[in-house]
């Protein structure tokens, strides 16, 4: 496969997104190695396509995905529905590297992801940017190593990453 685009990987996703939450996005996927999304989620939990290569796309593909149910079902507004989706797209973009499956990358990832996020803007974030960058911080729900903030939006995907990541669970999301 050729380098990912990642702009028209997420096309569909993108378009419902604030003209904020999109050059976060932009900002945070330009930073990253497109190699990111080629890896394995996990070589231990999750699916099979999962544990493949591109196991990382699948999941986030996955986990947008259910974001975009919960999202109808709770009726959230277009700001919520944004923040949620660019969260959810940026979740686990920097569980990654050589320590990977270690349980050191595996429990510090959504902050090395908030950290991120923090170093693209100076001073303090927009509250519309500080909500997403709380939902990628707590999605990790009970198995963070810090206390999750429970805000409404982590909570939703969290929900949606531990059922995107169940072995049992397959996810349609072309
Ligand atoms: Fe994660
Ligand atoms: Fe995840």
């Amino acid at each position: 496969m050729e380098e990912l685009d990642l702009r028209e990987v997420f096309k569909k996703e993108i378009v419902c997104l604030t003209k904020e939450h999109r050059q976060l996005l932009y900002k945070v996927l330009d930073s990253v190695p497109s190699k990111v999304w080629e890896r394995p989620a996990s070589t231990r939990y999750h699916s099979e396509k999962d544990k493949a290569e591109y196991g990382m796309l699948n999941h986030t593909k996955s986990v947008v995905r259910i974001c975009n149910i919960l999202s109808d079902t709770y009726n959230l507004n277009t700001e919520e529905n944004s923040i949620l989706i660019t969260a959810a797209i940026l979740h686990d973009i920097c569980k990654y590297g050589k320590e990977v499956e270690s349980p050191k990358i595996l429990t510090i990832h959504p902050y090395l992801a908030g950290e991120l996020i923090r170093k693209l803007y100076t001073g303090k974030l927009e509250e519309n940017i500080e909500q997403v960058t709380v939902a990628v911080e707590d999605h990790m729900g009970r198995w963070s190593t810090k206390r999750p903030r429970g805000t409404p939006l982590g909570t939703l995907l969290h929900t949606a990453d531990m059922v995107a990541s169940n072995p049992n669970v397959t996810v349609e999301w072309k």
